[in-house]
């Protein structure tokens, strides 16, 4: 072991300056998720959420992206960007929510609802983006939903509590929501956000729409157990836009717990607690600096979509682009 510089060894200084050689050299950008671990943050030239990061994507003059995330998110780049090369750290990066429906599925249900309008959330394969019409993310799904005519059916899918709470946000009747779930999620339960409401009083509570407790805290809301003022349901980089913008001082955080370093990276003057502070998603948590830097080194894993799933999930994710 190398002796600290500011908080690092000796050799993660080296694993730093060498990913950033190897960048310049093959021309990459470095794109990460909120979630990822502290040091691929730190290096990674942008750091937000699923829909920031694929405008980034679109947007990138870089010859390689070097997606830090999870694999449908390095996907939805590749498809966004045909003429790039896209790579993914670690193949085994996935998502247990992405998990829970495939095209088969997908082909089967809408099979049973004919006409209907396919929204899917961007947590999602690449073929199941090819067999839906419109694409979404956790910031802009309540304006998709609102921006298809009342009349049509929808088919909401795979995030049961994303779907309910996009449901009660626009009043739809005629919207049938996939059971699925993320597991990290679900596990941020309605008592926990009560217990760390009644014990922070001062505190504002943020809550990404996937969480376990989100339908619940709506009800909260409304039946004014928990102040409406101090809650707002929130995009991962919602968040961090509207821990920068309040001026409360303290913030409950109900979602992955690897967003609470650039929060408070930002905001060194405030306080952010986790609603659950085991609430970490191991697929996000696969991406280390070491893999990045083979990634980089070696081009190593090269996340291709076949071209005619690549064709008909881009126009899912160009009419969200579109929307948002
Ligand atoms: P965001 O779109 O809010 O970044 O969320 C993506 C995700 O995977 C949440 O678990
Ligand atoms: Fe998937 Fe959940 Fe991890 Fe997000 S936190 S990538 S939804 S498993």
């Amino acid at each position: 072991m190398g002796s600290a510089i500011a908080g690092r060894t000796d050799e993660q200084v080296e694993l730093v300056n060498e990913i950033r050689r190897l960048k310049k050299a093959r021309n990459a950008v470095i794109l990460a998720h909120n979630y990822q671990v502290e040091g691929v943050q730190d290096v990674a030239d942008f750091v937000s959420d699923s829909l920031a990061l694929s405008r980034m994507a679109a947007e990138t003059s870089a010859d390689l992206i070097v997606f830090c995330g999870v694999h449908f998110m390095a996907e939805t780049a590749s498809v966004i960007c045909p003429n790039k090369t896209v790579l993914i750290p670690d193949l085994d990066a996935g998502c247990s929510l992405a998990d829970t429906i495939d095209a088969d599925q997908l082909r089967a249900w809408k099979a049973e609802h004919p006409g209907a309008v396919v929204v899917s959330y961007v947590n999602t394969s690449a073929e199941v983006k090819a067999e839906s019409d419109y694409c979404c993310t956790s910031s802009n799904a309540v304006r998709v939903v609102q921006a298809i005519p009342e009349d049509r059916e929808i088919l909401f899918l795979p995030d049961y509590f994303l779907g309910s709470y996009v449901q009660r946000a626009t009043g739809r009747k005629n919207m049938h929501i996939w059971m699925g779930e993320c597991h990290v999620h679900a596990g941020i339960r309605p008592e926990a956000a009560l217990e760390q409401i009644e014990s922070h009083p001062d505190a504002e509570l943020l809550v990404h729409p996937e969480c376990g407790c989100t339908t619940s805290v709506l009800y909260f809301i409304e039946d004014g157990t928990i102040p409406r003022d101090r809650t707002t349901v929130l995009s991962t980089e919602g968040m961090v836009r509207h821990a920068q913008s309040s001026s409360a001082q303290r913030f409950l955080v109900a979602t992955e717990t690897g967003i609470l370093h650039k929060m408070r990276k930002e905001n060194p003057e405030k306080e952010f607690i986790p609603v659950n502070d085991r609430a970490v998603c191991p697929y996000m948590k696969m991406i280390t600096l070491e893999k990045l830097r083979d990634s980089l080194r070696d081009g190593q894993y090269e996340v291709c979509v076949p071209t005619q799933i690549a064709d008909r999930a881009r126009v899912a994710i160009d009419r969200m682009l579109k929307i948002s």
